[in-house]
């Protein structure tokens, strides 16, 4: 018998706990051991819980305890998580958690100390949910170099956009929604704001380049500027707008990576993922591009992940499993600025077929977008791809001109 502990009881925690009570038989099948949760910690009482008697308060009970083998790390946040996950991993125990914040920022030193400590510090619930994608990037897609990865990575924001592109519901509406609905959290900035799906984009980058790279290196924009026009004219162009963690790898050995609401074509998988779905394109260099789509958020898949990977940990108590990255580099990371992409603009202007022909005249053939209902000044367009540092000039250049800008949105090509 393996004996575990959890730390945290929120809703991931109380789904791990779930998972093992309802599987015990079949878990124990595939562990070739039987999984015991021995301490659960939470500061609050749970008196009515089948498992009230495994409660402490003190993470010394599960430290100082040499029976306990492994700690989910459910808690969430960096601190106490990472103070108690490495004191866990110093004591010699696996460690599995679902804490993306965590592995964004601390994963390099972790995975370090797991690999010196002889042990397995595993994550595949920390980007994606419930959707299998760490270890089919580490193991199933091992033979191939990546060359981009594209993901729908946060689920609060891909139903928002939804149902901004389906019910023609407004940003704030669809948020008050998403938060009724329990998808949002009561602080939905992580979410709306992209950090969350830039924390997930930045675990991808590190697994599939081999450096760590860090949340504050990476260029992040959220959806909260995204309007019912932009939406409309997503439509007239030929796809949807998502909210969309990129990273490619580029001929120098730097990446470029992202987070920023984009156009996204309709003839892509991506357009497809809706409501809290994830999506994620992975290119490999072999395999081209493949595609792991499902629930990226919520209490049982994403307990479904952790749980696997404490499976996983019993059954390779003796040979680590492969997981690992080096420390960041400095200039690895490219200046978002550089990359060659074509843009969306919304404008406004008093004579907007002027203004059209002014911005032809500085981006070279655009194509115009029209919607039914725009307001005699509004005009809209698409460029050819340039280098984004370049569009940022001549859309100075635009507005010195007299035009005003109400919106600019990446092209996807995907
Ligand atoms: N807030 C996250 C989301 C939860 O909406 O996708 C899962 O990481």
């Amino acid at each position: 018998m393996v004996e575990i502990a959890i730390m945290g009881y929120g809703v991931v925690g109380s789904g791990v706990a779930e998972v093992l009570c309802n599987h015990t038989e079949n878990i124990a099948k595939r562990a070739k051991e039987e999984i015991r949760i021995k301490y659960i910690l939470d500061l609050r009482e749970f008196p009515e819980d089948p498992l009230a008697d495994r409660f402490t308060k003190s993470f010394d009970d599960i430290l100082n305890d040499p029976d306990v083998k492994i700690v989910v790390e459910v808690m969430g946040g960096l601190h106490p998580a990472y103070d108690f996950v490495r004191s866990c991993l110093l004591a010699g125990k696996s460690v599995v958690t679902s804490n993306k914040e965590l592995v964004a920022q601390k994963g390099a030193d972790l995975l370090a100390l797991a690999q010196k400590q002889n042990l397995n510090f595993l994550f595949e619930a920390s980007v994606g949910g419930g959707i299998p994608i760490i270890r089919p990037m580490s193991q199933c897609l091992a033979a191939n170099d990546v060359i981009e990865i594209d993901g729908i990575l946060n689920g609060t924001t891909n139903f928002i956009l939804t149902k901004m592109i389906r019910d023609q519901m407004d940003f704030d509406d669809a948020l008050a929604l998403a938060q009724k609905l329990g998808y949002a959290e009561r602080n939905p900035a992580a979410d709306v704001e992209g950090l969350d799906a830039c924390r997930k984009i930045c675990i991808l980058a590190s697994l599939a380049f081999g450096k760590h790279v860090y949340p504050d290196q990476v260029h992040t924009e959220g959806i909260t500027k995204v309007t019912l026009a932009d939406v409309e004219y997503a439509e007239v162009w030929g796809g949807v707008i998502k909210l969309i963690g990129r990273v490619k790898i580029l001929e120098n050995d730097q990446i470029h990576i992202m987070v920023c609401p984009m156009f996204v074509p309709r003839s892509s998988q991506l357009a497809t993922v809706d409501d809290v779905f994830n999506g994620i394109q992975v290119r490999g260099d072999s395999i081209g591009d493949v595609v792991f789509y499902g629930k990226g958020a919520g209490k049982l898949p994403t307990a479904s992940a952790v749980v696997a990977d404490v499976i996983d940990c019993v059954r390779h108590f003796k040979a680590r499993k492969y997981l690992f990255w080096d420390q960041a580099v400095p200039n690895y990371v490219c200046d978002y600025r550089k990359d060659t992409v074509a843009f969306y603009v919304r404008a406004k202007s008093e004579d907007s077929a002027f203004a059209l022909g002014q911005a032809e005249g500085l981006f070279g053939p655009v194509r115009q977008l029209v919607r039914k209902g725009a307001g005699k000044d509004e005009f809209a367009f698409v460029t050819e791809p340039l280098v984004e540092e370049d569009f940022l000039d001549k859309l100075e250049q635009l507005k010195d001109e007299g035009a005003e800008v109400l919106s600019t949105l990446r092209i996807g090509e995907f």
